[in-house]
């Protein structure tokens, strides 16, 4: 350790050790909603040589606008002050925070704090705190505090929202809207100049569904003269790998060759998918990269025809199509049915010549037997008609008539 670091740490020993100094902590700034209280965090240092006066009796007075500036409040004339309000720290400990209620709007100034007796303790402290009145709340803080939020798929994501209390008595409701898995219930923080801050986190994971999710936080004041919303919204852009990858066929069943097949792939990604990629299976589980782009163009011929899949590429990652078929239509399968239906014909009329034949010479043989068979049937015909039945016929009348006779 060097001479002059450890003349350092003495000086700042005997600092410590004995106050010589008037000393004030307060926030430089604190934003006031006009109508609601103001919480003044304040401790204040003095000299070891005052801190006898340090009494019961001890006046506190805030000042506006400069060191000699107007009192605006004393805490021994709390009613007729300009500014309503009181010294809620105990003096006597140093603590000199201070409360104002109903804020008015024409009171954006820089304030000082002043120990005013008992003598010899009178003293302004030289810094101020900035009192910014505003008609609004102002909207509370989203951590990370990003217009769009871009988180990877499976990200567990933490969102905390934060707002400086202008007056923790008068605390707002925090809410998130929309509520994403775990909430942590809002918790008053105090930060080192002893403002409280309300602080709530949502913790979840994010998935494609949370894409373009706009998130906000939303703080409610209520007080019996004024209610106020303010709310800070961030967007959700959630990144992730190509899914969803499907691969489609145009048109979708068997080709004739030479007819032209359109395969187009698509998937879901975020950011887009950047590159496609056509494969072809050439068997024992390779592929062959055949193409680039969203959509293959195949013409369909014998070589082209088998089992296509599709890849999807972004920065994020890849995902691969099922397979799609490119079939032909099958030559003996397309002129099967004309064979069978020409020989059908083929054997119906073979069929029907051998029966027109058969019956042919049936009709032959029928007509010979006939021709043979016609003069003698004639005959007999001729014959028995000539006389001999009608002879028989008459000579029986005639035997009648002349046997009754
Ligand atoms: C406070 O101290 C002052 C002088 O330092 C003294 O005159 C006064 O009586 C004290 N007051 C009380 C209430 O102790
Ligand atoms: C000062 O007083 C306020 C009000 O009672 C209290 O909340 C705060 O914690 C005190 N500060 C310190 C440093 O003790
Ligand atoms: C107070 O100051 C802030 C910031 O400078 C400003 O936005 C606001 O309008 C002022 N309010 C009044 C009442 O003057």
């Amino acid at each position: 350790m060097t001479g002059s670091k450890v003349l350092v740490i003495i000086i700042w020993i005997l600092r410590g050790a004995v106050s010589n100094k008037w000393e004030i902590k307060m926030p430089q700034n604190i934003n006031a909603i006009s109508g609601f209280c103001v919480q003044i965090p304040c401790q204040f240092e003095i000299p070891d040589s005052f801190k006898g006066s340090l009494n019961k009796s001890v006046e506190a007075i805030w000042k506006k606008s400069d060191l000699s500036g107007l009192t605006v409040f004393s805490s021994k004339t709390e009613v007729s002050s300009l500014l309503k309000g009181s010294v809620i720290g105990n003096l006597l400990s140093k603590n000199c925070t201070t409360v104002f209620h109903n804020f008015p709007a024409g009171f954006n100034d820089t304030y000082f704090f002043r120990l005013q007796g008992p003598e010899p303790l009178v003293y302004t402290f030289q810094q101020g705190v900035d009192i910014k009145v505003h008609k609004d709340s102002s909207p509370p803080t989203l951590t990370p505090y990003v217009e769009i939020l871009e988180v990877l798929e499976g990200t567990k994501v933490t969102l905390t929202c934060s707002t400086a209390l202008p007056c923790p008595s008068q605390q707002p409701l925090m809410q998130w809207n929309p509520r994403l898995g775990e909430q942590l219930t809002p918790s008053l923080q105090v930060d080192e100049f002893g403002q409280t801050l309300l602080v709530s986190s949502q913790m979840f994971n994010a998935t494609p569904l949370n894409d373009q999710l706009k998130v906000s936080c939303s703080l409610l004041y209520n007080s019996q003269v004024a209610e106020r919303l303010v709310k800070t919204s961030t967007t959700l852009r959630v990144l992730y790998a190509p899914r969803n990858t499907i691969a489609l066929l145009s048109p979708s069943g068997p080709v004739s060759e030479g007819n032209v097949v359109t395969l187009s792939c698509h998937s879901e990604a975020n950011p887009a998918v950047q590159r496609y990629e056509w494969y072809k299976h050439i068997g024992a589980g390779n592929l062959m990269l055949k193409d680039q782009g969203k959509i293959l163009t195949v013409i369909a011929s014998v070589n082209a025809q088998g089992l296509y899949v599709c890849k999807a590429y972004n920065n994020h990652g890849t995902d691969q199509s099922m397979v799609v078929a490119v079939e032909l239509k099958s030559f003996q399968c397309s002129i099967a049915p004309y064979i069978m239906c020409g020989l059908l014909t083929f054997l119906l009329i073979l069929i029907t010549a051998v029966d027109l034949v058969k019956y042919k010479s049936l009709l032959k043989r029928l007509k010979q037997v006939e021709g043979m068979r016609e003069p003698m049937t004639y005959a007999t015909i001729q014959k028995t008609n000539d006389s001999s039945v009608y002879n028989i016929i008459q000579a029986r009348r005639r035997e009648d008539i002349s046997w009754k006779l």
